[in-house]
């Protein structure tokens, strides 16, 4: 099983995800996690130019490619070898957050991310993407010292939420919304909610 889960930053996606991870391993599943940009020793370097480099001027296109090629490594290193070995895969953010990020939140057409997204993944997408959604204000609130692309302020992350939530309307099967609010449990157990559902529906395949 292949999973990700997305959403605009400071809804919670990384306890989240080590909740989630846990949840599974207690049923018995071999569990690989892994963030993006980063994991493999190329997309680290990626993730560093891409969120602590202030001082290189970067175009949208550029911006769109180099998380592209850090998830290229990933599936390639990480997480196709992994789902051959029967583990399930939880990835924190995948191509959809390309498409919202780089897509909606800036200029690119979000088609063309997806595109692009089939090329660099070798058209390996997860069987189910959970958005965690909280209003933006409240995500901002949970923010520590902003990263260049958290620096971008409300405006933006307001079109974010927009386009996660367009996403999902798009692709229903594959594109959860999660309500983020309340209590990290409560959170947990929404999330798990929709993970059974997937399993029942793959046993019942
Ligand atoms: P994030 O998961 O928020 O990392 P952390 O929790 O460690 O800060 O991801 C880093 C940032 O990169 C986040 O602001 C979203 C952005 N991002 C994109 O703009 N496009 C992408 O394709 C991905 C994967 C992330």
């Amino acid at each position: 099983m292949f999973l990700s889960l997305d959403g605009i930053d400071g809804v919670g996606k990384s306890t989240q995800l080590k909740l989630l991870a846990s949840q599974l391993e207690r049923q018995g599943q071999q569990v690989v996690t892994c963030r993006e940009p980063g994991s493999t020793q190329l997309g680290e370097a990626i993730r560093n130019i891409l969120l602590n480099d202030w001082d290189t001027p970067m175009g949208g296109v550029s911006e769109m490619l180099l998380y592209m090629a850090s998830r290229g490594q990933l599936v390639e290193e990480i997480i196709r070898p992994a789902l051959q070995s029967g583990k399930t895969v939880i990835a924190d953010r995948y191509l959809l957050a390309s498409v919202v990020y780089q897509g909606h939140g800036r200029s690119l057409e979000p088609q063309a991310i997806w595109d692009v997204g089939r090329v660099a993944t070798g058209t390996l997408l997860p069987d189910l993407t959970l958005v965690l959604d909280l209003p933006p204000e409240k995500a901002a609130a949970r923010l520590g010292e902003p990263d260049r692309i958290e620096a971008r302020g409300e405006a933006y992350r307001d079109k974010l939420r927009k386009g996660f939530l367009a996403e999902a309307e798009r692709q229903p099967e594959k594109i959860k919304i999660v309500d983020a609010s309340g209590t990290e449990a409560e959170v947990a157990e929404r999330i798990w909610c929709e993970v059974e559902a997937l399993q029942a529906s793959k046993t019942g395949e």
